[in-house]
């Protein structure tokens, strides 16, 4: 099974793809959380994603689609994943083709909602520094101030969460991967969530989906 999250920045694709990974017991795989890590740590990858991430613009393709195809070769990959954060324009649409294109089980959802609702969670999102979980200042507060419920890790601002550099992203996500939504509509593989619901409403609706095929 292969399901892909589609949607703008803010709509909860990391924070339903962590939950479905487990449900589904698939491993999640976020380009944003790879191109993330190899920044932290220096990679050569990292120093060169760095310049677009922090504006707000797409990594070059071929950087990406190298990285990501490292990491769907690795073994808890063979019973399939989620891919969050990618595709990102045709051209990444099309490479997932070619590869798995003519499978059964590839299912993309697509989390619709709207520019306040992203400037709204995005700009009040915090993440734990040390293990990637999501949360929200307001929407899904931790117990105690800046610190991670799941592991006490110190809580951070991503430095494209500042409200310029949404709307660039925002604008990004308009001109080149709003199109993805006509793209898998005429291959039939679409499945249109209101992603403004509560979390817990927005999963029961993404794994009866998935589960049931419907559209
Ligand atoms: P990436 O990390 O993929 O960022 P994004 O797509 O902009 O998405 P976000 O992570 O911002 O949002 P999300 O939908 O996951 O929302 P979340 O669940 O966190 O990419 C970052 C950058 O990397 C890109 O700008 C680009 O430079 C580069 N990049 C990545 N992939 C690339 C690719 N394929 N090609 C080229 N470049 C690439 O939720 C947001 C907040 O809302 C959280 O605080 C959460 O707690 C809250 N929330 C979530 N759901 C709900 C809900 N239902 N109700 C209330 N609050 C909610």
């Amino acid at each position: 099974m292969i399901l892909i999250l589609l949607g703008p920045p803010g709509a909860g694709k990391g924070t339903q793809a962590k939950v479905l990974a487990q449900k589904l017991k698939v491993p999640h795989i976020s380009t944003g959380d790879l191109l993330r890590q190899n920044v932290k740590e220096n990679t050569s990858f990292g120093v060169e994603a760095k310049k677009y991430m922090e504006k707000g613009e797409l990594v070059p393709d071929k950087l990406v689609n190298d990285m990501l195809k490292n990491r769907m070769g690795e073994p808890d990959t063979k019973d399939g994943f989620i891919l969050d954060g990618y595709p990102r324009n045709i051209a990444q649409a099309e490479i997932l083709d070619k590869m798995f294109g003519k499978a059964d089980g590839v299912h993309v959802v697509y989390l619709q909602t709207s520019e306040p609702v992203v400037i709204q969670r995005l700009s009040g999102r915090r993440v734990c520094s040390n293990c990637g979980a999501n949360f929200h200042i307001k929407n899904m507060p931790p117990k105690n101030d800046g610190t991670c419920d799941i592991c006490g890790g110190k809580l951070y601002q991503r430095t494209d969460d500042q409200e310029n550099t949404i709307k660039k992203r925002l604008d990004v996500y308009l001109k080149e991967t709003s199109s993805l939504v006509d793209y898998y509509e005429k291959q039939d593989k679409l499945f249109r969530i209101s992603a403004d619901d509560e979390p817990e409403i927005v999963i029961s609706m993404i794994l009866d989906l998935v589960k049931s095929g419907r559209r």
